[in-house]
């Protein structure tokens, strides 16, 4: 793959690796004596005296608070003359209008002024021990000759260009080059199946598609361009492929594709950055909703980009100097705030990881810790607990001592693993933040940090509100739980900047789902404890979205893809807890009359047209064939009755009364109990 000449890992220094350590605990030694240490633009605001108080303030005094921090924190071409115009009932919500600013020059161009050669990517390939650094330089030279070769290429302001691509610094590049001329991006998972890849490109509206011939992952590769190919069949918008070699394996080309890497040597290295207002799109990303089809959540320049680098500093203590290691897949949101811009926006160096937990073996993250000197890791919970599975051994065998902050994200993370991560990988000594956000609302919004560096972290608790963030639990009948110790439907109070502006051309299914349910707030889907000291725990989904091994899936989508297959007459889909995976995908079926297939083979069918039709996460564990399933006489599927039978809680069925048929239930635990 090409890189500027220069990006090897022998000949790049980072700047400021060795004052890490003491510059971390003497700015936390500071922060109760002076906050404005801690938080420069905080300085000025009345009655602040500490990290609470700050947060109080946030939420109180919210255009102060997030006025100051923009100025503070963005380089503007146009200052702001509204904070904020928001009404969450109507689902309007604008951040700091009139402003004009380029996402790409404030995570590139402002630290080239400062430090061109301090490292912004470290590519960790899938191979351990050969990673490709990128500084600041090198990767605003591979965004200048990218944005140029766009616009020559005809992508214009407001277009949308589709990127399936692993995590690698052309990925970065392809990202920071659409925010240079203006044009939004659709960044897609590269483990996305060609129809599901399709089905984002047709309503993006993309002309222009970015890949890569293949994908190398835990040793295997994988054959992205063609799975291109087979998208774009279906994809009339389409007019240019550009492909960028990761391997060194030719690819057939068609009329329609650009040798990406060629082509951008062509190009001029600077390329003049397009003044964005705040309000216009930045990307979109695709994320499963509880109905079949997925939903493009649009988020916006200057609020996502300020909320993103606020959060990865004071979530996670990162510090100039710092590496930061997330290993997110930059195909999801977390990739996308906490791999590239909340780290580039504060002119950090940022992991990109092509590789899985346990390729070669069990100790990779920790090995890439040691040979990296990763300061903050922040990884999934079904990963820990795929490695605590595999023991000790291959995290004491590797150095840890750069570690200072342990994160977790997407899924609830369970004790036994929380303790793990602490006890065994953090050494007892690194605070372990549980960071419950979404791809809607942009970044981090309920963590143990930052806060008072000696406050209690419980296990397994999201535990408090991140600045100008305020969370209320409602109960059913939509009234505000004022007590602790109670649990209710989360939403949150107020707009941030961070969150998503709408669904892509859908704007009345954004209400609908995150206005409506609770006028005036916005409703996050999830559930929440709060503790009797007032800290969130979240319980999981209210809606029938699952969370496989941190991947968010509605159970419609698998449901809609079982359907058509051509013996199944209907599918009901829940998720089950699972050891490793967080929840596994249980699906019942009923097949038609005349079907005589073997089971198995229509089970492996079944799992070919998942695969197939959405990714390979979204296979079902188990596939229980059934007569019927249990519906309420109005014709609803009972799921709540199915999810009790897997969960083997039969004293927990609750009111059967309401069934249509009772004997179903019978047939299925019977069922049930013969398969697992
Ligand atoms: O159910 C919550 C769960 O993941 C959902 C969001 O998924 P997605 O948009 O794919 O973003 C994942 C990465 C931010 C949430 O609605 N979730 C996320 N973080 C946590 C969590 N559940 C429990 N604890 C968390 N820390």
């Amino acid at each position: 793959m090409w890189l500027p000449r220069g990006c090897t890992s022998k000949n790049i220094v980072t700047s400021f690796g060795r004052r890490v350590f003491q510059s971390y605990f003497r700015v936390l030694g500071q922060w109760r004596r002076n906050v404005a240490t801690f938080m420069p633009e905080a300085a000025g605001f009345e009655g602040v005296s500490d990290c609470s108080s700050l947060q109080e303030f946030s939420v109180s005094n919210s255009e102060s608070f997030w006025a100051a921090a923009a100025r503070e924190r963005l380089s503007w071409i146009r200052p702001f003359h509204t904070v904020q115009d928001c009404d969450l009932s109507r689902g309007k919500i604008k951040w700091f209008e009139g402003g004009q600013l380029n996402v790409s020059v404030n995570c590139l161009d402002r630290h080239v002024h400062t430090c061109p050669e301090r490292v912004a990517l470290i590519w960790e390939r899938d191979e351990p021990g050969s990673e490709v650094k990128v500084t600041y330089r090198q990767l605003l030279e591979m965004t200048c000759r990218l944005g140029n070769l766009l616009r020559r290429r005809g992508v214009k302001r407001g277009d949308c260009v589709t990127i399936y691509m692993p995590p690698c610094p052309l990925a970065v590049a392809s990202m920071l080059a659409c925010a240079r001329i203006g044009a939004a991006h659709n960044v897609v998972f590269a483990g996305f199946s060609a129809e599901a890849l399709a089905e984002r490109i047709r309503d993006a509206q993309s002309s222009t598609v970015i890949t890569v011939n293949q994908g190398v992952r835990g040793g295997k590769v994988t054959e992205l361009k063609r799975t291109v190919d087979t998208a774009v069949q279906s994809c009339p918008t389409v007019q240019q492929v550009f492909v960028a070699m990761r391997t060194e394996n030719p690819v057939a080309m068609t009329a329609r594709d650009v040798d990406m890497e060629e082509e951008m040597l062509k190009e001029d290295v600077v390329c003049e950055p397009a003044a964005m207002n705040s309000e216009d799109v930045l990307f979109l990303l695709y994320t499963s909703g509880s109905t079949g089809k997925p939903k493009g959540l649009v988020h916006t320049q200057a609020g996502y980009l300020l909320y993103a680098a606020l959060t990865h500093r004071y979530v996670f203590s990162y510090h100039d100097g710092d590496v930061f290691g997330c290993v997110a897949d930059i195909g999801w949101i977390t990739g996308h705030s906490y791999s590239v811009y909340g780290p580039l926006a504060n002119g950090g160096t940022t992991v990109l990881f092509e590789s899985t937990p346990i390729y070669p073996d069990p100790g990779r993250y920790w090995e890439m810790v040691q040979r990296l000197k990763i300061n903050q890791f922040y990884g999934a919970p079904t990963a820990i607990r795929l490695l605590l599975k595999y023991g000790d051994q291959w995290v004491h065998k590797y150095d840890r001592s750069t570690l200072k902050t342990l994160g977790s994200v997407g899924e609830p993370i369970n004790t036994e693993a929380w303790e793990w991560y602490h006890r065994v990988v953090g050494d007892g000594r690194c605070p372990v933040v549980d960071t419950w956000w979404q791809t809607e609302t942009g970044g981090i919004c309920i963590t143990p940090r930052p806060s008072d560096p000696d406050a209690e972290i419980v296990p397994g608790m999201a535990m408090r509100p991140f600045f100008g963030i305020k969370p209320v639990l409602m109960d059913t009948e939509g009234k505000v739980l004022t007590s602790n110790d109670t649990s209710g439907a989360l939403c949150l109070a107020q707009p941030w900047p961070g969150m998503a502006r709408t669904i892509h051309n859908h704007h009345q299914r954004f209400i609908e789902t995150y206005c409506q349910p609770h006028p005036g707030y916005f409703f996050t889907g999830d559930g929440a404890y709060r503790s009797k000291e007032g800290y969130y725990q979240i319980t999981g989904r209210l809606d029938d979205v699952i969370n496989v091994s941190g991947h968010r899936i509605g159970t419609a989508e698998i449901e809609d893809v079982v359907n058509q297959c051509s013996g199944v007459a209907e599918s009901a889909v829940i998720g089950y807890s699972h050891d490793i995976k967080g929840q596994g995908v249980y699906t019942f079926v009923v097949l038609k009359k005349d079907v005589d297939d073997q089971e198995a083979d229509l089970s492996r069918q079944l799992n070919n047209m998942v695969s197939k039709k959405i990714a390979k996460y979204a296979c079902p564990d188990f596939i229980q064939f059934v007569q019927r399933l249990p519906k309420t006489r109005s014709g609803k599927i009972m799921r709540r009755v199915l999810r009790k039978v897997v969960e083997r809680d039969l004293s927990g069925l609750g009111d059967l009364s309401t069934l249509d048929d009772p004997a179903a239930v019978e047939e299925i635990i019977q069922g049930h109990r013969e398969l697992c």
